[in-house]
């Protein structure tokens, strides 16, 4: 499996998603970090990814196969608590939202371009209380544009209440 996750973070992540919760994640690749959420199947992993590739250079997937990618996926999922919706997260966002469900944590790892994380920073409205929040990416100072949108949209009058943020190697955690 082609892994993404910076060193020390698999453990970190299987840490953050605990035990028994619901988890939403946008932007899943080969299922690295999938698979560190869904923890052994103690929990459960509702996936957001449309495999295809970016317009947008300055995002990795512009320059992969992304039909090889999928494949991968799904075989690196297989028999395990993960649910695949094949569409991109501003897509879902609205049938998620119309929805009862509510997760106990959201992993953002999707489209790094501004407009995009700005959008997925609304998902952040279906996290219980409680929760975790967790921004891949945000403190990669390549990629400056998730930081400048989750800090945006945290210091927002839209934004949830958060109660304490931490940034664990280059994920932003946020305690709701
Ligand atoms: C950096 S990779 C994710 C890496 C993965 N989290 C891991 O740790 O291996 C970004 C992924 O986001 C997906 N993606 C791009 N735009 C998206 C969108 N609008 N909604 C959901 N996923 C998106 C891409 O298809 C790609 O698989």
């Amino acid at each position: 499996m082609r892994r993404l996750l910076w060193k020390g973070e698999d453990e970190a992540l299987v840490k953050l998603a605990g035990a028994g919760n619901l988890i939403l994640e946008v932007g899943s690749f080969e299922g690295g970090s999938t698979i560190c959420l869904c923890n052994d199947n103690r929990n459960f992993v509702i996936a957001l990814d449309p495999f295809i590739a970016s317009q947008d250079l300055v995002d990795f997937t512009a320059n992969v196969d992304m039909a090889r990618t999928q494949k991968a996926f799904i075989e690196n999922i297989k028999g395990k608590g993960i649910a695949w919706v094949h569409a991109a997260s501003g897509d879902a966002l609205s049938f998620l939202r119309s929805s009862r469900l509510r997760f106990d944590r959201l992993f953002v790892d999707g489209c790094h371009i501004y407009d995009s994380v700005k959008s997925d920073c609304e998902f952040l409205h279906l996290v219980k209380p409680g929760g975790l929040a967790i921004f891949h990416d945000y403190a990669n100072a390549k990629l400056p544009d998730v930081r400048r949108a989750v800090d945006e949209y945290l210091e927002s009058p839209t934004g949830p209440a958060v109660m304490k943020r931490e940034i664990i190697l280059s994920m932003l955690v946020a305690h709701l």
